[in-house]
């Protein structure tokens, strides 16, 4: 009976390991705000289902931690057919205030069969690059935490808020998979190994990348925006 009730203890221990260890991603590393699902995909997968629809608006998650420099990624599934007037989005934010710094993918949903349109600063496949100027802000000294967002931007997103959310179209849902972050954590600790991205140079391929999504891509740049800063262009815009 002993030797049983041992097994059993062992059993048990074990099943609390393996929900330990298959705790979602979600749960172990964000707080989650408004309408946000743990889910997973047909194929097993952890996933984050982020949902808007009319009566209770979207919602998001937040890291639980605040970070200074780091690389992230994740995947995001869009919203599929008509999403006019949505913003999907995956960021960095130091805070709410106006001095705040952010880091920012936002996908601007559009009508089916409409491209959907990046506004971005920075992103993996290397489609821009931000010197660091000693005279220049740059993001280096606010820690930031990470958040993911579905919106209804309905008065500005999609043509200039010439076409609304179709509601008759909702929940909208947007699917967040394979997050992935090797980053230090705000106050210095750095994670084993991070010299790798932390000094990297870009490579030749790297700026032709750069240059590839310049000529194909891109329909905005702030540097290019004389209207929004009649006062003169910021700073770094003469020297990247
Ligand atoms: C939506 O599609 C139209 C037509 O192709 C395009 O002009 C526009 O830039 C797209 N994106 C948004 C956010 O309006």
């Amino acid at each position: 009976m002993a030797r049983w009730s041992h097994l059993a203890s062992l059993a048990i221990i074990l099943a609390l390991l393996q929900a330990a260890s298959s705790e979602h991603w979600l749960n172990s590393y964000f707080t989650t705000d408004g309408n946000v699902r743990a889910a997973y995909d047909a194929s097993g997968q952890q996933v984050a289902m982020v949902i808007l629809n009319q009566q209770s608006g979207g919602g998001g998650f937040n890291s639980k931690k605040k970070f200074l420099f780091g690389h992230f990624s994740i995947k995001m599934k869009l919203i599929p057919g008509n999403s006019a007037g949505t913003v999907s989005c995956f960021y960095l934010s130091s805070g709410d205030d106006q001095y705040r710094d952010e880091i920012d993918m936002e996908f601007m949903g559009n009508s089916s069969g409409q491209p959907v349109v990046l506004n971005t600063n920075v992103d993996d496949k290397v489609i821009r690059s931000f010197k660091r100027y000693a005279d220049l802000p740059f993001p280096n000294s606010k820690p930031m935490s990470l958040h993911a967002t579905l919106w209804d931007g309905s008065y500005w997103a999609t043509e200039k808020g010439k076409i609304p959310i179709d509601w008759s179209h909702a929940p909208f849902t947007v699917s967040y998979r394979n997050y992935y972050a090797n980053a230090c954590i705000g106050g210095g600790k750095c994670p084993a190994g991070s010299a790798r991205w932390m000094h990297r140079q870009l490579s030749k391929a790297d700026w032709g990348t750069i240059s590839w999504a310049k000529q194909n891509y891109m329909r905005y740049n702030y540097c290019d925006d004389g209207w929004r800063f009649p006062q003169g262009l910021p700073g770094e815009c003469s020297r990247n």
